[in-house]
């Protein structure tokens, strides 16, 4: 078994016949919720098996929008607005009495395969309010992507109606506030954000 990447929450492995295997998450719940979006035709990987510790994927082959990114920088644009049309199409799926999010969309969940881009990573993905979603993407590249991160929330921010992405930012803020894999450094960048917010709004008023 090749190790595939080993994120905050999981360790993914290239079983060699066209399959990983990603331990870790929740998998019955993961699977459940891959499996409502591709019966709409979201590109997530199939589900091949669940297991009581992890799931079997179909492989993806391709990089990730994010090491794509970082050999063609020049693609920064039309990535963000793939990234915020896979949020617009995702938000289209029903769930729970509310809309399907996922959580965690950034450049490294989304794999470009050759048919298209592939969203992995359902750890985080529950029913609710679309611009959370959104928001927190917005939050992720301006608090936890560096420079690329920061240049890369301008096109993404700019596919979105200002307003409405404005009311997700402090569930977005508390959501990461309240993640355990966030690290102190993120954290501290979350905490500047909200701080730097607030005291432009008291200029404002
Ligand atoms: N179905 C798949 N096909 C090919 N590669 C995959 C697949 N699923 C995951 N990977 C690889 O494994 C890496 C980690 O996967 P994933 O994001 O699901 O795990 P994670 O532990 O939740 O990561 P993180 O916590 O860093 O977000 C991905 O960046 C990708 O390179
Ligand atoms: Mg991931």
């Amino acid at each position: 078994m090749r190790p595939l990447g080993a994120g905050r929450a999981s360790q993914v492995f290239d079983l060699g016949d066209g399959r990983v295997l990603r331990r870790g998450g929740a998998p019955k719940r993961e699977a459940h919720v891959m499996a409502r979006a591709r019966a709409v035709g979201f590109p997530v990987p199939e589900v091949l098996e669940v297991l009581d510790d992890g799931l079997v994927l179909e492989l993806v082959e391709g990089p990730t929008m994010l090491e794509d990114l970082s050999r063609r920088p020049w693609r920064i644009a039309t990535h963000a607005r793939l990234l915020a049309a896979l949020h617009d199409e995702l938000h289209e799926i029903p769930f729970e009495d509310a809309t399907l999010l996922h959580l965690d969309l950034h450049p490294d969940n989304v794999l470009l395969a050759a048919s298209g881009p592939v969203v992995i990573d359902w750890t985080n993905a529950r029913a609710g309010e679309p611009m959370l979603d959104v928001a927190l993407s917005w939050l992720l590249a301006r608090t936890s992507g560096g420079l690329g991160g920061r240049l890369f929330s301008h096109p993404f921010r700019a596919c979105f109606d200002g307003e409405e992405l404005e009311q997700g930012i402090a569930a977005a803020c508390a959501f990461r506030l309240a993640d355990p894999n966030v690290s102190p450094d993120e954290q501290t960048a979350v905490r500047a954000l909200l701080a730097r917010r607030s005291r432009a709004k008291t200029w404002l008023r």
